[in-house]
């Protein structure tokens, strides 16, 4: 599984590649809201910043990290995936605060041969601590069309969307001693990378560079998020309130259907991974039904 060490990683080989340029940012959401983060002029930002494709050629990678730092909110994205053989290729989209016990709320797209599914994979680290991946085949062809992936995160649980329909929630069990993301403001991270290591089929099947570029579309980015730059998280605290936003009748009906369909892989039923014991909030006595 992709650790954010993994990621820093390969960041850095692309960094120490390209160092030296700086992306001059106008106008728009995808300009003035984010920063290049790798990959320099593979990041293709139009339509006075609402959409951006990325880019992954022979040499790189790209990806771009908002300029603001959030605790809490509600950020969508619409994304067209890498088409054809993308076998190899990561497309993530992702909140991630810095330093040692870090925070992150990931949906990661792995790539796949043609004609073989993409694996849509969502993990949590909360205090450092993160081996929470929950992944799903998707009901449609994500590299066809645009589809929004969201993230909503507050105080209360954790909610990963698509095309508005939850399909993971994670509850906030602070209460019983499960880490859960409180205390550190993240930044949305958007980003096109070779992960073929371990991206499709645990690696055995690796990136086809006579292919490239590998490309990758995004637009319409929405942040309904508190802004806590510098370590400003006071007046974030309550964001929506403290508000329950669980979820309403039809979208737990909707959430069913793809629980049931959909779901290649649950951290909470790895009873092989978990020979010694389910993580805490995945025992039978500590498990929630989603609220
Ligand atoms: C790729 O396709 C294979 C075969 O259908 C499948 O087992 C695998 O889950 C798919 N996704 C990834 C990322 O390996």
């Amino acid at each position: 599984m992709a650790s954010s060490s993994y990621y820093g990683f390969r960041f850095l080989l692309c960094l120490s590649l390209l160092l030296g340029f700086n992306t001059i940012v106008l106008g728009g959401n995808f300009n003035t809201l984010f920063d290049n983060l790798f990959g320099e002029e593979r990041v293709d930002i139009r339509d006075d910043g609402n959409s951006m494709t990325l880019t992954l050629d022979e040499y790189c990678g790209s990806g771009i990290v908002s300029k603001n730092e959030y605790l809490y909110g509600r950020f969508d994205m619409k994304v067209k995936l890498v088409p054809g053989n993308s076998a190899g290729t990561v497309t993530a989209y992702y909140l991630s605060s810095v330093g040692a016990k870090h925070d992150e709320i990931d949906i990661e797209f792995l790539g796949n041969l043609t004609g073989d599914p993409y694996l849509l994979s969502t993990n949590v680290y909360a205090d450092g601590n993160g081996g929470r991946e929950v992944q799903f085949y998707l009901w449609f062809d994500p590299t066809e069309d645009y589809h929004t992936y969201s993230i909503d995160w507050n105080p209360d649980r954790i909610i990963i969307l698509v095309d508005d329909i939850p399909i993971r929630v994670m509850l906030n069990r602070q209460s019983i001693g499960v880490p859960f993301p409180t205390k550190r403001p993240m930044r949305v991270y958007t980003t096109l990378w070779n992960g073929d290591s371990w991206a499709t089929r645990w690696g055995e099947v690796k990136i086809d560079l006579s292919n490239a570029p590998f490309v990758a579309g995004f637009k319409n980015f929405k942040a309904n998020a508190c802004i806590a730059n510098q370590g400003q998280i006071e007046n974030c605290k309550g964001f929506n309130g403290g508000k329950n936003r669980g979820l309403d009748t039809e979208s737990k009906r909707n959430m069913k259907k793809i629980l049931s369909k959909w779901v290649v892989y649950d951290y909470c039923a790895d009873l092989r991974r978990y020979a010694h014991g389910l993580p805490y909030e995945c025992r039978k006595e500590n498990l929630l039904q989603f609220e």
